[in-house]
């Protein structure tokens, strides 16, 4: 990226951040199946069915989840996983999943304070992720959940080191970022497996906040991936979850 075009998309993104944290502050819950999910002003507001993502990964595993926000993806995961590790680089969004799995009176769970991997340990069979879009860089770890340069390639290069053979990497991101996918999973010794839509139809009070917030033409996907090993251990779930969106 050149000089300019970064400084006006960084001035654009740290405007976008204050401008998103006034909205979160005017509506402070995200509607999710009819319930109300809180979301702190600097964390990223679920509008799009982002939980979609945990219908195709197999249950009963132990999963990580690496940028978890307000926890959403978090609490559908462990509704059908045997535990969940939960990171994210953002101090406010390590405080609003323990707050809304409490809430929710969710146990299964372990949240921590990570950049990318750089503070997990253990050995999963899945990782899940749903990352910043953008390719930018601002300091601020709680202005981190729209733009990274960092994320995207780490899943790629470094969720292998934590995953079974076989492990599934599942994540969400645009439909036209699926040639970027592909080769940065074909360096780290991923295959993909399977896509899927994410979005699903919205009710005319999401379709407004989603437009608020500039959270649209992305066309999001679930993309499955799986690490290329000897010993497929685990698959994607054939019957999905249930979950109504
Ligand atoms: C698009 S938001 C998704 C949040 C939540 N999982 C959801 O689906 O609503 C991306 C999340 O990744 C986190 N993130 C960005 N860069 C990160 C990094 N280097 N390490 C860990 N988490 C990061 C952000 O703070 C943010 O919470």
């Amino acid at each position: 990226m050149s000089s300019i075009p970064e400084a006006f998309m960084s001035g654009f993104f740290r405007g976008y951040y204050r401008y998103t944290a006034f909205l979160n502050r005017l509506v402070r819950t995200a509607d999710i199946n009819g319930r109300p999910f809180r979301v702190l002003p600097s964390v990223c507001k679920p509008l799009g069915n982002e939980q979609v993502i945990v219908d195709y990964i197999p249950s009963g595993k132990n999963v990580l989840e690496v940028g978890c926000g307000s926890g959403i993806i978090t609490l559908y995961a462990a509704m059908k996983s045997k535990h969940v590790t939960a990171v994210d680089v953002s101090p406010d969004a390590i405080e609003n999943t323990r707050a809304n799995l409490a809430a929710q009176g969710i146990e299964n769970v372990t949240v921590f304070a990570s950049d990318c991997f750089e503070s997990v340990s253990g050995e999963y069979e899945v990782v899940i992720s749903n990352p910043p879009w953008m390719d930018l860089e601002l300091d601020d770890p709680n202005r981190q959940w729209a733009s990274s340069t960092k994320l995207i390639p780490s899943l790629f290069r470094d969720s292998g080191r934590f995953l079974v053979d076989g492990g599934l990497l599942a994540i969400t991101c645009p439909a036209a970022a699926k040639q970027k996918l592909l080769e940065l999973a074909q360096q780290g010794g991923f295959s993909l497996v399977s896509t899927h839509p994410r979005e699903k139809r919205k009710d005319l009070r999401v379709r407004l906040l989603t437009l608020l917030y500039l959270q649209v033409g992305f066309h999001p996907l679930v993309y499955v991936f799986q690490k290329d090993g000897t010993a497929a251990v685990v698959g994607p779930d054939q019957q999905h979850s249930g979950t109504t969106h």
